[in-house]
């Protein structure tokens, strides 16, 4: 098996050398991606649903490009305007997608836990593109992947996660990311949105972001998530950005340049300054563009397609 696992729900059940796995045929398909035709037959006859049933524009793109570019077939489902409203249940509105030969599912989901509930009662491949506070995998893997190519490496180099670590599947999925790969991590925000006994986990705590951005190599900087806080955890978004915001003064003001980093959507001007988002410390944009080659090779280990050998 190209994978160790049949699904990709989380970091949590990857082993370290699916992830060294998933890197290096990300680099090989990051070089088909520079083609004049970035296109391979990889996954001709294959047959993949994105099922969105929460909103989404780098993530879902990027799949859609990803199976594209491997000659996939594609098709998309959001909630909002399906049956769904008619009080169709996620087994039921996923079987009858898989009735329609599909062979994988790409599914992002509100509720914690949604993949691997449905994997539980599917045949097809499962990869989690979000699901709640829980997990968000394929991020954490392009967001190590970046760390890799800027540094050269992900061991042994120092990672703030900052911001709404409370709230955060792609923190969650890149402390475990992180962890597996040998990096130093450290948690930064205010209290009330860092969850208690994370240090558990293996990383360190600040509620001081300058003493976090003193520290690290490279800080991912996370939004607030507002739309999963149902009691007010700081009392306004203008004050978190004068006490918790990075601005390109404060990065100027370190003894070394760190590296910035984002999963977007930005709230420009609460944790992130336009003037450090736009910095060339920033590697942002190619967060994203990495995200295409890393779906690639998801997809393609996942596929039951890939004989060991890297597809030219
Ligand atoms: N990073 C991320 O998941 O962005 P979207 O919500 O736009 O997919």
């Amino acid at each position: 098996m190209a994978l160790s696992v049949k699904h990709l729900l989380g970091i949590k059940e990857l082993q370290t050398e699916d992830i060294h796995r998933i890197f290096r045929t990300a680099d090989n398909f990051k070089q088909v991606l520079q083609r004049q035709i970035k296109k391979v037959p990889t996954l001709r006859d294959t047959t993949i649903a994105n099922v969105f049933f929460e909103n989404s524009t780098r993530t879902r793109i990027s799949f859609e490009l990803a199976e594209r570019r491997l000659s996939a077939d594609v098709v998309n489902f959001s909630a909002s305007g399906s049956s769904v409203s008619k009080g169709e249940t996620l087994i039921d509105t996923v079987n009858n997608i898989l009735a329609m030969k599909v062979d994988m599912v790409v599914m992002r989901h509100s509720a914690s836990g949604a993949p691997w509930f449905l994997a539980n009662h599917i045949d097809a491949s499962i990869i989690n593109a979000g699901d709640g506070i829980n997990e968000h995998p394929t991020q954490a893997l392009l967001d190590a992947f970046s760390i890799r190519e800027r540094l050269g490496d992900v061991k042994g180099k120092r990672i703030a996660i900052i911001g709404d670590i409370m709230h955060s599947r792609v923190a969650l999925s890149n402390i475990y990311c992180l962890s597996k790969l040998g990096a130093e991590i450290m948690v930064a925000g205010p209290p009330t949105l860092i969850p208690k006994h994370i240090e558990g986990m293996g990383v360190k705590v600040e509620y001081d972001v300058k003493k976090a951005l003193m520290w690290c190599d490279a800080a991912n900087v996370l939004r607030i998530q507002l739309e999963r806080q149902h009691k007010p955890l700081f009392s306004t978004l203008r004050e978190y950005g004068l006490y918790y915001g990075i601005n390109k003064h404060m990065l100027d003001a370190l003894e070394r340049e760190i590296v910035i980093m984002h999963p977007g959507p930005i709230n420009r001007g609460v944790e992130l300054s336009s003037d450090a988002a736009d910095s060339k410390q920033s590697i942002i944009l190619d967060q994203v563009e990495n995200g295409v080659a890393i779906r690639m090779a998801v997809l393609y280990l996942l596929s039951g397609k890939s004989s060991g050998e890297l597809p030219e």
